[in-house]
């Protein structure tokens, strides 16, 4: 009996240790992974920065973030604004919590995938939509310092981390500034140019303008 004993607690004291290994193996990968993640991260923050660089290139951020093709989607209400006047949009849709539109007034209803052909058609894009009622991210009015604040402010942009607002760059909405209805006018820097001062100003430490 002892002996039979002796055997089981020494093969149950082997399953366990070979459970921790495992345990060890898991843990550590992990652990890895996630440094990674922070070296990353640390990256971009401990990038030497430059405050005059990051202001200069905010000022050419802020002309195309009021630019009617951006500014039109980021209204201080909840109608959406239209054309290079930025007047209030015909029939009125509203926001909706979503921000896609309430009852029958959806903005996918009129705004089909692409642009649909002709003047005064509306634009289109799979994700065409406002920020939503809880975050409504608005551009309208704001000086460039205000802008500049909240667009970092991540209980106002989407909780959005640095790295997410420089990934926004590409973001499918923005890049319908760039591929607007007919006869509208486009941004005053290119995607191009609008994307590497983004970036400038994010990394330089994302300063507010005096
Ligand atoms: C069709 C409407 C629409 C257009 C046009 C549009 N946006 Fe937006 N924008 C949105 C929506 C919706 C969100 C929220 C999406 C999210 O949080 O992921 C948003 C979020 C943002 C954000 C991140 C939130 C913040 O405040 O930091 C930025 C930056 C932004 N837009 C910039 C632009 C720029 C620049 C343009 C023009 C080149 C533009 N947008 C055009 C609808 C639009
Ligand atoms: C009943 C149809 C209809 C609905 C619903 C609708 N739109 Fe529009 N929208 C249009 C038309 C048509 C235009 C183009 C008008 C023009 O250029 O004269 C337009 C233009 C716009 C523009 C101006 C684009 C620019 O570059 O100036 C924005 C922004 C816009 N819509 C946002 C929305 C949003 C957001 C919703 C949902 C909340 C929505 N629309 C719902 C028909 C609609």
């Amino acid at each position: 009996m002892k002996i039979r004993n002796f055997i089981n607690s020494f093969s149950t004291g082997r399953n366990v240790l070979l459970g921790i290994f495992i345990l060890a193996i898991f843990i550590s990968l992990g652990m890895a992974r996630k440094n990674m993640q922070t070296t990353k991260y640390v990256d971009i923050l401990q990038k030497k920065k430059d405050s005059t660089a990051s202001k200069e290139a905010f000022a050419k951020v802020y002309k195309v973030l009021m630019h009617p093709r951006c500014l039109n989607c980021h209204p201080k209400g909840d109608i959406p604004l239209q054309g290079d006047d930025s007047h209030v949009h015909s029939m009125k849709p509203r926001r909706g919590k979503d921000g896609k539109g309430l009852y029958a007034m959806k903005c996918a209803n009129c705004h089909q995938d692409t642009n649909t052909p002709g003047l005064h058609s509306p634009p289109g894009n799979p994700e065409w939509h406002l920020p939503p009622a809880d975050m409504k991210m608005v551009f309208e009015g704001r000086s460039s310092s205000e802008l500049a604040k909240q667009l970092v402010n991540k209980s106002k942009n989407g909780n959005k981390s640095i790295e997410e607002l420089i990934e926004h760059a590409d973001d499918t909405l923005v890049k319908a500034g760039w591929n607007p209805a007919e006869g509208l006018a486009l941004p005053p820097l290119s995607h191009k140019e609008f994307k590497d001062a983004w970036i400038t100003w994010l990394e330089n430490g994302a300063y507010t303008p005096d």
